[in-house]
């Protein structure tokens, strides 16, 4: 069992008491109070709690940090940024289904180098730490063997009400046609801790932000997997779109997404 590096042991300390706060407002959601912020893009009292939450216990360890957040305004620091999702699946979690991640990461010139994903309320714990590979509640994960797409499970998000991609029902057909099935989980991070985990084979999505995929991406590239835009071109932060996959089978997806 690898041992988990310090950074790792702090956010870990973060996201679990940020998933106290969620496990229990989980149990009650009918006391939710939920603010749309955009067409099918909500906020809870939940996340700003646990944002709270997370900020305060990592700006303890990490007080020269820039952080980026989803529910705040960036917090201007040096050149070591974390980057914080308190809910990953909000539209899961008012609806009372499982598949949600508190997203922690850490990004150093441009590079991920450190994250952790954690569901509280299936009690799974994700982390993945540059060239000490990805792990869950103690457990190597590695990316599946599939390489055959019509035996292939693939994540995919569908765009928000207000969103329009020209494309995506193109996408949508040409891809299930050719796959065993498609899956929308609702969570980003938790598509992406499916791919490092070997249970979906690949998983695109376009438009997303860093604080949805910034510890998926480090999870899938330590579990063997590879990561870049849908058209094969190299994902950076920068990047809204991505096509994550067992590795295998990438170029084969890309080049479906491609053709459209
Ligand atoms: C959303 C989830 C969802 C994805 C959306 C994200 P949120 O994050 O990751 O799967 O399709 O684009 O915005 O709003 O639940 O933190
Ligand atoms: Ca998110
Ligand atoms: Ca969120």
């Amino acid at each position: 069992m690898q041992l988990q590096p310090p950074i790792i042991n702090i956010f870990e300390k973060a996201a679990r008491k940020g998933g106290k706060v969620l496990l229990r407002d989980f149990g009650e959601i009918e006391n939710l109070q939920i603010h749309s912020k955009n067409i099918g893009d909500f906020v809870t009292n939940a996340d700003i709690k646990t944002q709270k939450i997370l900020l305060d216990t990592l700006k303890y360890y990490y007080p020269n940090a820039t952080y980026i957040t989803e529910e705040e305004s960036k917090i201007e620091g040096d050149k070591e940024i974390i980057v914080i999702d308190p809910i990953d699946g909000t539209t899961n979690f008012i609806h009372g289904i499982p598949l949600i991640g508190i997203v922690i990461g850490r990004i150093f010139e441009g590079e991920i180098t450190d994250g952790v994903i954690f569901n509280p309320i299936l009690n799974e714990f994700y982390w993945a730490s540059k060239g000490k590979g990805a792990w869950c509640n103690n457990k190597r994960l590695r990316v599946s063997k599939r390489n055959d797409i019509i035996n292939c499970l693939i994540g995919t998000g569908i765009p928000h009400a207000n969103q329009i991609y020209k494309n995506y029902l193109t996408e949508i057909d040409t891809i299930s046609k050719n796959c065993s099935g498609l899956r929308r989980m609702g969570a980003a991070s938790i598509d992406l801790s499916f791919v490092a985990s070997g249970r979906l084979d690949a998983y695109w999505e376009r438009n997303l932000n860093i604080w949805d995929v910034c510890s998926g991406v480090l999870l899938v590239k330590e579990a063997g997997g590879k990561v870049t835009v849908p058209n094969g071109n190299e994902w950076t932060i920068e990047s809204k779109d991505i096509l994550a996959s067992n590795s295998i089978i990438h170029d084969k997806i890309s080049t479906k997404l491609n053709i459209i």
